[in-house]
């Protein structure tokens, strides 16, 4: 396990050509370090302020004063950095290039004057509607260019969006629409993916069927199908563009004004809005695109997460944008119209840098080389993966059958409230380890803690939790309407760091590896999911009486959703049950979140107080009965071996 693996130097070539070199990160990144004020003060100049700023960082982590701001006296507009500014040199380059589900429908090259046009015009709808600078806009939409404008036209207003993955539910829908107290919701009628349509236009319907506000709804045409129109509150987007000018100047922002609110799971209670801000988000996201992708002009970058996680917001529209990237957006998944449709992407399209996740790999993989072999490959020079640890078979695949061994790989580690890459590669610097996200970028200060003490582990080769000293300009604000509770999650364990929720290792070289979650946090195929969520969705069902939920290693996902659940007295456990609280779940959150294995739970492991635990659950959920540990705390060690005897997991 701790035998160093072999590494992997960037080509001379590579490292010749990129933006930085080792000698070049490792100054770039002492910079930062020893005079943060300076170097970001700089770097921040290659935004476009309407009033430049004077003051630099003024963040804080002190316990019980977080305070977090960048960049404070400046003015600016997101959408004018990422199209207005393009115009005077490459208003005719495409900014945006779609590809759309079903590969014999066309792309679509959206340049920079077009995206203009758009998102003037787009914003201009939403003023109509009377959103307000300030106000909140869910977007529910498919991986289509209006989701792309969509959220640009709510920056050039200074209206905050929400994004909603599509893939969520109905009631998931419903909460955040409540949760941010949404003006409109941006939809589409249907979303095609993989060839099946999903009624989007349904789902917001079912969302607002109890609302009492009067929330709009703007929806975008994408397949024709039949909607149920309402027509006091609907209104459709091509009707409303009609009625407007494509003029529509840029609301001046303050850099800390939010830009947008992003759900995300966490280790208790429901998700909670991540807020992210103007400048010091922007300048972040741009930053680290170029830098760990090592852009250049004419290249055609490729991101194939959804706008509907951070990884969309960050490096599908807002980092590439910012640099007058040409950035592809897909409508579809890497298996139809079959298990080459990534590759087959790549070729059509001459992708020069292609992002995505290990269990996307991981499924590829498995499908056979023959899917990758028909393709020419020869424009990719960036490779990179993000969301859960890579394991070293899919890391070596990735690296002989996508990058044919010349490509450099970025492992990235961050997360929704990071904004950007923390611990990632330079491709033209850092020599990489399969399974490693290396090394910190610019004015990133990890620090390695024990677990129980919170003391710092200064050495070198260390293990423990993974926590961050400084702010970066990226960095989250707040909790939307809940700054406590922002304080309690992330700076209340270990006062005066932020806290990853991550545990790591870091080796002889200072890589750091990450070792998973330390919290009730899982991770299913790179989405997070809090099991508290889905315990509390299966314990909402009326023959449910109580739930666990705890993640299990699954080949392609990382890791699966094993639920422990005990039904309520006098309910008979079928198959036809199991079945109904897979799909009850499914409507409660959406399919991601749909347990993989079900087992009846005539009873769960609990102290005397009362508490679950978990260690034990885990334990059984892997298959690894041998090692429950101590189970002398429990109130009632029996129900331990009927877990046992009946675990769903023998694999
Ligand atoms: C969690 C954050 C931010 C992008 C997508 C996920 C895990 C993320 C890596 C990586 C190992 C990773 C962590 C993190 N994670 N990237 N390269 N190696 N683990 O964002 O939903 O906010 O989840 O994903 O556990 O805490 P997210």
């Amino acid at each position: 396990m701790n035998v160093t693996p072999k590494t992997h130097p960037p080509s001379p070539e590579f490292a010749a050509n990129s933006h930085a070199d080792r000698p070049r990160y490792d100054e770039m990144y002492r910079r930062s370090i020893d005079d943060p004020e300076g170097f970001w003060g700089e770097a921040g100049r290659e935004l476009d302020w309407i009033r430049p700023y004077t003051k630099v960082s003024e963040s804080r982590f002190d316990q019980g004063d977080v305070s977090i701001e960048w960049f404070g006296d400046g003015t600016l507009n997101v959408a004018a950095n990422c199209v207005d500014r393009h115009l005077a040199d490459r208003a005719d380059q495409t900014a945006i290039l779609w590809e759309p589900d079903d590969p014999s429908e066309e792309a679509l090259h959206i340049t920079y004057r077009e995206l203009h046009g758009r998102v003037c015009r787009f914003a201009n709808v939403l003023k109509r509607l009377g959103v307000e600078r300030g106000d909140r806009v869910v977007i529910y939409l498919p991986m289509i260019p209006e989701a792309a404008v969509a959220m640009l036209a709510c920056a050039r207003i200074g209206a905050i969006h929400s994004i909603v993955f599509a893939g969520f539910s109905a009631d998931a829908l419903g909460a955040r629409i409540n949760g941010c107290d949404a003006k409109v919701v941006i939809t589409a009628d249907g979303a095609p993916r993989g060839g099946r349509v999903t009624n989007l236009k349904d789902n917001v319907n079912k969302a607002l069927l109890h609302d009492t506000d009067d929330v709009k709804c703007l929806i975008v045409r994408r397949t024709g199908q039949q909607i149920a129109f309402r027509p006091q509150s609907d209104y459709w987007l091509h009707e409303e563009e009609a009625q407007v000018s494509d003029d529509c100047p840029p609301e001046e922002m303050s850099a800390e004004d939010p830009l947008f609110i992003l759900y995300t799971s966490g280790s208790t209670g429901q998700p909670k809005g991540v807020v992210h801000t103007t400048g010091g988000y922007l300048l972040y996201a741009a930053m680290t695109h170029r830098y760990v992708f090592d852009h250049h002009d004419g290249d055609i970058f490729w991101c194939t997460a959804d706008v509907g996680w951070v990884t969309g917001h960050s490096y599908i529209v807002y980092g590439p944008l910012a640099n007058g990237a040409t950035t592809v957006m897909f409508e579809g998944v890497p298996t139809y119209p079959d298990a080459g449709r990534f590759w087959a992407v790549c070729d059509k399209h001459q992708v020069t840098q292609f992002y995505t996740a290990p269990t996307a790999l991981r499924a590829l993989m498995g499908q056979g080389d023959s899917f990758v072999e028909p393709y020419d490959l020869s424009s990719i020079r960036v490779l990179g993966t993000v969301g859960e640890p890579i394991n070293p078979e899919a890391w070596n695949w990735y690296d002989r059958q996508i990058g044919k061994g010349r490509c450099p790989i970025v492992d990235t580690w961050w997360q929704t409230e990071t904004g950007g890459h923390l611990l990632t590669p330079l491709p033209g610097a850092i020599p990489t380890k399969p399974g490693s996200a290396t090394l910190p970028f610019f004015g990133i200060r990890p620090v390695v803690l024990e677990p129980e003490s919170g003391k710092r582990i200064d050495t070198t080769e260390a293990e423990g939790v993974l926590c961050i000293e400084a702010s970066w300009p990226g960095q989250m604000r707040t909790v939307w309407g809940d700054h406590k509770r922002f304080m309690d999650t992330y700076f209340q364990q270990y006062p005066g760091y932020y806290f990853t929720g991550d545990g790591c290792r870091r080796d002889e070289d200072g890589y750091y590896w990450i070792t998973g979650r330390v919290d009730d946090v899982i991770n299913v195929s790179g989405h997070r999911m809090g099991t508290a969520e889905v315990e509390s969705a299966l314990v909402a069902h009326e023959k449910v009486a109580e739930a666990a939920v705890v993640g299990f290693p699954h080949d392609v996902k990382g890791q699966g959703i094993y639920a422990y659940v005990t039904l309520m007295n006098d309910v008979e456990p079928t198959e036809d049950l199991r079945r109904e609280l897979e799909r009850w779940v499914r409507s409660e959150i959406g399919p991601i979140a749909k347990p993989d294995l079900i087992q009846w739970a005539p009873g769960l492991p609990k102290t005397r107080s009362g508490k679950i635990m978990r260690r034990i659950l885990r334990k059984i959920a892997e298959n690894d009965p041998d090692s429950l540990g101590d189970t002398s705390t429990l109130a009632d060690p029996s129900v331990v071996d009927d877990l046992v005897e009946n675990r769903m997991n023998r694999g």
